[in-house]
């Protein structure tokens, strides 16, 4: 019984990447499904921010300087609008109720931005 289950994830999880599919630029080089679905909307598809949303990810300091496992604890706490190390004065949301192992991917997703440079 409990092998019922699988087809139908993958089944959902195949059609929420077709849909974000549609929406990514042709340039978009490297993707993440863990970003797809959670940082997208804010980020972009190409992780180069939207205005009044979310900041450019690729061309982030903190990302840079940041090693993956530090970014794993980023992203479980996020960050205040009036941290003193804000960027923008805007929410970056937490995403401690997120698996470790897609914030693991995410994190090396986003140091990957960043090779050579
Ligand atoms: C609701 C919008 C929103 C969502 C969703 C979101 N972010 Fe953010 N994120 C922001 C904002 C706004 C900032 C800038 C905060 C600031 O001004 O310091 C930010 C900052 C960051 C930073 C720090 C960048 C820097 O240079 O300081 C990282 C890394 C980051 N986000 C990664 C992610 C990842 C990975 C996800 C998905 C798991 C995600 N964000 C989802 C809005 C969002």
């Amino acid at each position: 019984m409990r092998d019922s289950i699988r087809p139908w994830l993958l089944l959902a999880a195949l059609a929420l990447a077709g849909c974000d599919a549609s929406d990514a630029p042709a340039a978009a080089a490297a993707r993440n499904d863990a970003f797809d679905q959670h940082c997208i909307s804010c980020h972009g598809p190409d992780a180069r921010g939207i205005d009044n949303l979310g900041v450019d990810l690729v061309a982030s300091d903190f990302v840079r300087k940041s090693s993956e496992a530090a970014l794993v604890e980023f992203l479980k706490l996020g960050r205040l609008a009036d941290d003193p190390g804000t960027r923008s004065g805007q929410l970056m949301p937490g995403f401690g109720w997120v698996a470790e192992g897609e914030l693991v991917s995410l994190a090396a997703f986003l140091k990957s931005l960043h090779d050579g440079g």
